[in-house]
């Protein structure tokens, strides 16, 4: 796999230069504003390296899950803006793809300018299941650029134009990012240092049983909180209330549970509340016992205790998923406890992506204490599961 470093020392003053970043930001849904603006952030280093050496850089990015076509509530207007903000110079916005718009513009640019193309998924193409679709789509991004650098990490488990298909129209390199990444998760992968603990969260066991499946040999603890953890509790035997529960996933959790013995370890209570409210009121109980009237919404305060003392032994951490509704007061303290015990580890600490990463900077912790925070929840994920990612794939050919 070539690198940034390998393109930056062909030299770039001058030429076009197509950048795949990951800038899927949550905005806020009443404001449009952006809410968390790390995977902008994250995208500087390769981009400023770029620019400083001369580049003509179109960045082309993704937000949301639009249908197909430009949809205004998607449109990446407020990442142009803040990217532009950071990287101290405008970031113009093209009003299309790989279109009129698009072409003109990337034409323009001079020595160390910087464009942004509109949403990838505004054309139905980037996504489409046949090769000769997203190929024609690929076509067109790779007429704007003469070499192609991917550093989507957050993408690269999509077999999308802008992350596979362009790859294969243009001289291609891995970003400053996806190398970071790369390297982090093999150290994961690749003779940890041990205690290796493990910490998932997040709301369904099903979108998490591949990577447990494939981390389970692996690991010395997996510590499962968050809404799955009541399908786990439930395979025990415990009554889990009006909490989330996968009944079809019972039976898998069982089995789980029997062949990790003492490995997997489940919280010992939970915050209870009868909705989910911002101001509701709750009440802490064991977790083989929620009243039938209340749902579990955060992991308890022993649990805090309890995962905290596995934490505080382990030499090599990965932690995906929220360990309770983290976004309302009252549920935020187990991810908030959690996020901390992470922070202050002695050894490799990783948080995996999406929520994990939005909760570190919402609660404010200090980002700094991880040894990595994953800008990619999904790839993450598919990669400790083993899969091949296709962004990859296409990278090292
Ligand atoms: C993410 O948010 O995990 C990445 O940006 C990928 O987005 P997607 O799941 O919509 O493909």
């Amino acid at each position: 796999m070539q690198s940034l470093d390998d393109l930056l020392a062909e030299g770039v003053r001058g030429r076009r230069v197509l950048v795949r970043t990951d800038l899927n930001v949550p905005l806020d849904k009443q404001t449009g504003a952006i809410t968390d603006d790390g995977r902008i952030r994250a995208s500087l280093p390769t981009l400023e390296a770029l620019r400083d050496a001369g580049a003509r850089i179109a960045v082309a990015a993704h937000l949301g899950r639009p249908k197909g076509a430009p949809d205004p509530q998607y449109s990446l207007a407020p990442v142009a803006a803040r990217l532009g903000e950071l990287l101290g110079r405008e970031v113009p916005l093209a009003a299309d793809v790989a279109g009129e718009d698009a072409a003109t513009r990337a034409a323009a640019l001079g020595d160390g300018d910087v464009l942004l193309l509109e949403n990838v998924r505004f054309e139905a193409a980037e996504t489409a299941k046949d090769d000769a679709t997203r190929g024609e789509l690929a076509d067109r991004l790779a007429a704007l650029a003469d070499v192609y650098v991917d550093d989507a990490f957050g993408a690269v488990h999509r077999k999308h134009a802008s992350v596979y298909d362009v790859a294969q129209r243009l001289p291609h390199y891995a970003g400053r990012l996806v190398a970071r990444e790369l390297d982090v998760l093999t150290r994961l992968t690749t003779d940890p240092d041990r205690p290796y603990v493990v910490v998932l969260g997040g709301s369904k066991v099903s979108d998490k049983l591949a990577v447990i499946e494939a981390l389970l040999p692996k690991v010395d603890r997996l510590l499962v909180g968050g809404g799955m953890c009541f399908t786990f509790l439930a395979a025990q035997g415990a009554e889990v209330g009006g909490s989330l529960l996968e009944t079809d996933q019972v039976d898998t959790c069982r089995r789980l549970l029997a062949e990790a013995g003492d490995r997997i370890v489940l919280p010992v209570d939970v915050v209870c509340a009868a909705d989910l409210t911002a101001d509701a009121e709750t009440t802490v109980v064991p977790a083989d016992a929620i009243p039938a009237d209340l749902k579990g919404l955060d992991v308890g305060p022993r649990t805090v205790e309890a995962f905290g003392r596995e934490l505080g032994g382990a030499r090599t951490v990965f932690w995906n998923g929220p360990m309770g509704v983290f976004e309302l007061a009252p549920f935020q303290d187990g991810t908030r406890g959690v996020a901390r015990a992470v922070a202050a580890v002695d050894g490799l600490s990783v948080v995996g992506g999406g929520d994990s990463a939005a909760a570190v900077r919402q609660l404010g912790l200090d980002e700094d204490a991880y040894g990595h925070i994953s800008t990619g929840g999904g790839a993450s994920l598919e990669y400790l599961e083993g899969r091949q990612l296709p962004g990859l794939a296409v990278l090292a050919d």
